[in-house]
C-alpha cells in the first residue's frame, strides 16, 4: 500500500500544473453535481489547473467551450458529451492542436482514435444489471413495467434501454407498457410519472417503475406517493446511480434497487492523462468503472451516511 501511494503521488506531481479543461453537461442530477465536485477535488489534489465549463445541456456549447480550450492551448480536455453524435469535427481539431481529450461517464459514435481514452461503465450492462433484479423479484407474476428514460439521444438512455431491454428478453410475463423520456431530472420524472399513473388506472396496473437514473426515480415516488399508492411496494421501483436521496428512499421501504455509478470519472481520467504526459503511455481505450447492485437487504441507511462523504 505505501508503495503504491508513493506511485500515485510521484505521477500527481509529474502532472502539476497541468492545465484542464472541462467542458461539463450540467446539473441536471445529484449524480452530476457529485461527479462536478469530485473532478475539481482531484484536479485540486493533483496541483492541475481546471477551467470548467457548463454546457447547461447544450451540444453547441460544449463544441464552444472545447473550440475555446483549443485556442487557449490547454495540456488536455475533458469531455462529459451530452449525446452520442456529432462531435467528429471538434474531436478532429483537439487532435490537430495534439491535444489529447478524455471522455467521462457517456461515450460517443465517433472513432476512438479522436480521443485518448474513455472513462465510464458498461452503460448496458448496468441496464442489464436493473432488469435481471426485477425479474428475479417479480418471478412468475404478471407484471407491467414503466420506464423512465434519460435525455435523448445521450448514450446512457440509449444504452440502459437496451440492457434492460436484454434482461427481460424472454419473460414474457413483464412487459413495459409506456416509456418516455423524463431527461434524467427530477422534477420531469415527476411530471412523467404523473402522466403514466393517470394513463395505467391511476398506477393500479403499474407493477414496476425502471428509471434510467435515480433523480428520476426519486421524483416519480413523490407523483407514486400524490396518487395514494405505496412506492416500493404497490410499485416496485429500480434505477440507476446510488446517490443519497435514493438510498433515502430505499431506507424508508419506497424504492427497491439501485445500480450504482461512481461519480468519480476524473481520477482514473487524471492518472491516464499523467502516464501520458510522462511518456506518452496510451491507456486502454475504455476505462470500465464498477456497476454494483444495492437492494434494501444493504444497509441503505449507512450506505447513505457513507455516501454523503463521498462528494454528494
Ligand atoms: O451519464 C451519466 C448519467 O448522467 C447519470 O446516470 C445521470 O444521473 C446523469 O445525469
Amino acid at each position: 500500500a505505501a508503495a503504491a501511494a508513493l506511485a500515485i503521488s510521484a505521477t500527481a506531481a509529474l502532472a502539476e500544473g497541468e492545465t484542464v479543461g472541462f467542458s461539463q453537461i450540467g446539473s441536471e442530477s445529484g449524480w452530476r453535481a457529485a461527479e462536478t465536485t469530485l473532478t475539481k477535488t482531484q484536479a485540486e489534489e493533483r496541483g492541475l489547473k481546471l477551467q470548467f465549463s457548463d454546457a447547461q445541456q447544450k451540444q453547441e456549447n460544449q463544441i464552444a467551450a472545447i473550440r475555446s480550450f483549443i485556442a487557449q492551448g490547454v495540456d488536455a480536455i475533458l469531455l462529459a458529451p451530452v449525446v452520442a453524435t456529432g462531435w467528429d469535427a471538434v474531436l478532429q481539431e483537439a487532435k490537430e492542436a495534439e491535444i489529447p481529450v478524455v471522455l467521462l461517464d457517456r461515450q460517443v459514435d465517433s472513432s476512438d482514435d479522436l480521443y485518448l481514452t474513455a472513462v465510464g461503465s458498461n452503460l448496458v450492462h448496468e441496464g442489464e444489471v436493473a432488469g435481471k433484479w426485477l425479474v428475479d423479484s417479480v418471478g412468475d407474476k404478471e407484471c407491467r413495467v414503466v420506464e423512465l428514460q434519460g435525455t435523448t439521444g445521450s448514450s446512457p438512455a440509449i444504452d440502459r434501454k437496451k440492457g434492460f431491454e436484454n434482461a427481460l428478453a424472454g419473460h414474457d410475463n413483464l412487459k413495459i407498457v409506456r416509456s418516455q423520456t423524463g431527461d434524467f431530472t427530477r422534477a420531469q420524472g415527476k411530471e412523467v410519472m404523473e402522466s403514466f399513473l393517470q394513463a395505467e388506472n391511476g398506477g393500479k396496473d403499474i407493477c414496476a417503475l425502471y428509471a434510467h437514473n435515480d433523480d428520476m426515480a426519486v421524483g416519480a415516488i413523490q407523483a407514486i406517493k400524490e396518487a395514494g399508492l405505496k412506492p416500493g411496494t404497490d410499485i416496485l421501483v429500480v434505477s440507476i446511480d446510488g446517490v443519497p436521496d435514493l438510498f433515502q428512499a430505499m431506507a424508508n421501504g419506497e424504492a427497491n434497487a439501485t445500480v450504482e455509478l461512481t461519480p468519480n470519472m476524473a481520477g482514473p481520467a487524471f492518472d491516464a492523462l499523467a502516464a501520458y504526459w510522462k511518456d506518452g503511455t496510451q491507456p486502454a481505450k475504455f476505462l470500465q468503472t464498477e456497476s454494483k447492485l444495492y437492494t434494501q437487504a444493504d444497509d441503505p441507511a449507512g450506505e447513505y451516511e457513507r455516501r454523503k462523504g463521498l462528494g454528494y
